[in-house]
């Protein structure tokens, strides 16, 4: 169950993989405590602005939303094949309606504001340095718009702060 810190540098994971295929939960805390998550499948991991980062998308009618917006921290968890299920459940239930956490049989847990999960094998922590909705005036593909309902993203941009892996 313990956690060891890694560097960016030893992270040897395939972010293609583990963003598209085994996906990731975006876990914030509002200032009151409460913790919210959900899945999601599209992000992205790289440098920008001379720091190490990632980047996460969040429709502004998730719950989740009203956690990363109100908190400066949001962190990014990966899991095992064996944790599908609760990826699943965390994807389709908000946690308006219900405790999918605990649902999901996930244990929460809060570090200097940002949220880990004890199940997780990895944690990146990030601190938010850019937050903004996508714009469609900017789709130059015009295969972007055919996910959207007026719900643009909005776009995190976070520096890394810490990632922990399970020993
Ligand atoms: C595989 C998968 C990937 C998803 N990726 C995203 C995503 O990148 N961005 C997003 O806003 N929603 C995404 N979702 C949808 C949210 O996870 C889903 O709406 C969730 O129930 C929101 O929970 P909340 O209302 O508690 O925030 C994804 C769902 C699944 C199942």
């Amino acid at each position: 169950m313990a956690f060891k810190e890694i560097k960016t540098e030893e992270l040897n994971n395939n972010v293609f993989g583990d963003i598209g295929k085994k996906w990731m939960l975006i876990s914030a805390q509002k200032p009151d405590g409460s913790i919210n998550t959900m899945t999601a499948s599209w992000g992205a991991m790289g440098v920008l602005w001379n720091k190490n980062v990632f980047f996460c998308f969040v429709r502004p009618q998730r719950y989740t939303h009203e956690f990363t917006e109100a908190s400066d921290k949001i962190s990014i968890s990966f899991f095992g094949e064996e944790y599908r299920d609760a990826l699943t459940l965390c994807g389709r239930k908000s946690g308006r309606d219900c405790d999918k956490i605990s649902l999901a049989g996930l244990t929460p847990f809060a570090e200097n504001g940002n949220v880990g999960f004890k199940e997780a094998e990895r944690i990146i922590y990030g601190k938010k340095i850019y937050a903004g909705k996508l714009d469609p005036k900017a789709f130059i593909s015009e295969d972007i718009e055919k996910h959207y309902n007026g719900d643009y993203h909005t776009v995190y941009i976070c520096e890394i702060e810490k990632i922990e892996e399970k020993e």
